[in-house]
This record gives structure tokens, sequence and C-alpha cells, in this order.
């Protein structure tokens, strides 16, 4: 299959990019490489993925239409996988304007190009953000998601909004992939887990928000590069009959929301005790208040997921760091 996937050089794209190439599959990556984070980490990816002849790599901006436009329409996609996006909830407090330029106009040139090329499914990656102050702690899909508390979460809420019109004008098979804190190597050095990790190693303070009070539904990697191959499969139909209780399928479009998560919450205190196992060294704690924008909780319910595709996680939160920290103390020698 030819498959776009844009973001290719960030966490998530490279791992399916890598994934996916294994396979046998025909890849286009598309990523502006921007310095959010470290680059070398980006170019590394990069390289992996370069060394398979499947793999062809364009350097551009999603809002740049016309480069875009002029490499999807000759490479032809059956599948286009839009994970490149402004991520952070922290950074953006900073610059909320590039999170609507890359992720609101950047969606939209992939949903336009999608539509030109008819596609046979175009995948979507939002966020478990978008459930924002929902007091509900085992969201599913079509839980209430109305009330973001940050403009990254904002974002994403926009791009299913603007998804799901585009897909009820022009029946354009679309699945919205809500993640849920995903972990593990080749991972994001802005991410808590990442950066304590680097911390602890070289004896510095960690900031710890909301003094170590918050849980996250950590899902390790593999298990979402798994998860989004198996719904790579399940094209949303307009107009079928819905088999499964609480399915977020749209009633107007052939349009489908998913969690991707482990459905279980790990508390932080506990996630910090199992880095300080595998790392063999204690922790040095700066206590902060709860961060703004951010949330105290984090559930999914992947119940949809499972009965759709039979997607059950593998890796739980203690074998993932060690996985992970074995995977750093690597790294850190090669890079
Ligand atoms: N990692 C998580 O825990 C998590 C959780 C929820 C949602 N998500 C979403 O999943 C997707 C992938 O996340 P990730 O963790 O791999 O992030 P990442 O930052 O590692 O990767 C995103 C890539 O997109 C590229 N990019 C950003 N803006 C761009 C633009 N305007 N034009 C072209 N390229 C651009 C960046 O250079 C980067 O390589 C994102 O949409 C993110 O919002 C991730």
């Amino acid at each position: 299959m030819k498959i776009l996937i844009t973001g290719s050089a960030g966490f998530i794209g490279f791992s399916l990019a890598d994934t996916l190439l294994k396979k046998g599959h025909k890849i286009l990556g598309y990523d502006e490489l921007n310095k959010y984070y470290d680059i070398n980490l980006k170019l590394l990816r990069n390289k992996i993925l370069k060394k398979n002849k499947n793999y062809t790599f364009v350097k551009g901006k999603l809002e740049d239409h016309n480069t875009l436009n002029k490499f999807a329409l000759k490479f032809k996609p059956n599948i286009i996988i839009h994970l490149a996006a402004q991520a952070g909830v922290r950074y953006s407090l900073k610059v909320p304007k590039k999170y609507i330029s890359s992720n609101v106009l950047g969606t939209f040139n992939i949903i336009e190009i999608a539509h030109k090329l008819k596609v046979k499914h175009l995948l979507i990656a939002s966020s478990s953000s978008v459930y924002g102050s929902n007091k509900i702690k085992n969201f599913r899909e079509i839980d209430k998601a109305d009330s973001q508390l940050s403009i990254y979460a904002s974002t994403k809420k926009a791009t299913e909004s603007i998804a799901h019109s585009y897909s009820s004008l022009w029946h354009i098979p679309i699945t919205m992939m809500r993640f849920f804190t995903v972990y593990g190597p080749w991972g994001r050095p802005d991410m808590a887990y990442f950066k304590f990790t680097k911390s602890i190693l070289n004896k510095k303070k960690i900031d710890v928000f909301n003094k170590g009070n918050m849980y996250r539904d950590f899902t390790y990697i593999s298990d979402v590069v798994r998860a989004i191959e198996l719904i790579m499969n399940k094209i949303p139909k307009l107009n079928s009959i819905k088999k499964y209780k609480n399915d977020s399928l749209s009633k107007v479009a052939p349009y489908r929301i998913l969690n991707i998560g482990n459905q279980n919450k790990v508390y932080l205190k506990n996630f910090i005790n199992e880095l300080e196992k595998n790392l063999g060294i204690k922790p040095k704690i700066n206590f902060m208040p709860m961060q703004k924008g951010d949330v105290k909780e984090t559930l999914s319910n992947t119940n949809l997921l499972l009965k759709l595709t039979g997607f059950k996680p593998k890796i739980n939160y203690k074998e993932g760091i060690r996985k992970f920290t074995n995977w750093y103390l690597s790294f850190e020698k090669i890079k």
C-alpha cells in the first residue's frame, strides 16, 4: 500500500513508518523538521527511515499547500496518516499562533488533499486533551468534549470538527485518533518522562507538577503503532448500521473517533519510582503547583477500539519504563 505519513520525523510518525516499511509498504514522509525539540533526534530518526528504499522524504510545512500538493499528487497515496502537529500543552501558552497555523490550517490542507485524491482512509491524530475539564474519569469517545483547557487542545478539537464537516460534505472516510500520553524509545524530549530521565541521570532536580498528584494513561509506543495499523483497515462507512454500543460513528458522515490508550491510569509518583528503580538513582524532586492548561487525570475507555479491531495493549508501564530507560542509556552513547 502507498501511505503518506505527515510528521514522519516525529516520535509516533517515525515509529509507525519504521514498522510499515518493514512490512513492505511504500511511504512518503512529510515533515518540516522544526526545532521545537532537539533537531538531531528528528534527523537520526529520518536517517533510519531513509535506509529503506521504499521511503521518500519531503521536507515541507503543512501550511505550504503547493509543496504538499505537488508531492502528494505525484505519490498518490491510498491512505494518509496525519500526525504532524505542534504538540505540547505548555508551549501552547507561549506561542499559540503556531498551533493555529500548524494544527488548524495544516490539517485543513491535508483534508483538502485527501478529498482531491479520494483516498481510501484518512487517519488524523487528535488528543486526550480534548476531554478538557470533563470530570468523567474514564473517557469514552461519545462523552462530552466541549471544555478544552489549552490552545493545543482547542486546535485538536477544531480539527475534529473540520474533519467531520468535510467528511460529511465529500464522503471522505476519516478516523480521528485520540492518543493518551504516548511514551517509549525514540520519544519526545519535551515530555515529562523523558525530561525526568535526563535530569535524574544528570543529578539535576526534576519539576513535578501538582506535587505528583496526577494520573496518566501512559500508552507504550509499540501498542500505539499496532492500534494505528489495525485502524487503517477499519474504514468508517456512511450510513452503516452501528454494530457496537457507544460507537462514535457519525450518522451523517463516514467519520469516527477512536481513543488509543492503555485503559489504565498510573499515579505519577509510581511512574517516578519506577524510573528510580531502573536508573538506580534517587531523583531530587522539586514539587510544583499545577500547570496552567493541564489536566490532573486522563484515563481512556478503549472498548470501542477493542470491539472494532480486537486491540488490547500489551505493555504495562513497568515494562514500558524498563524498555525506555534501556533505550535511553544506549542512545546517550550513540548520539
Ligand atoms: N506523543 C503523545 O503523547 C501524543 C498525545 C496526544 C496526541 N499526540 C498527537 O500525535 C501526533 C504525533 O505526536 P508526536 O508525539 O509524534 O509529536 P512530534 O512533535 O514528535 O512529531 C510531530 C512532527 O510534526 C512536525 N511538524 C510540526 N508542525 C509542522 C508543520 N506545520 N508542517 C510540517 N511538519 C510539522 C514536527 O517537525 C515533528 O517532527 C501529534 O499530532 C500530536 O499532537 C501525541
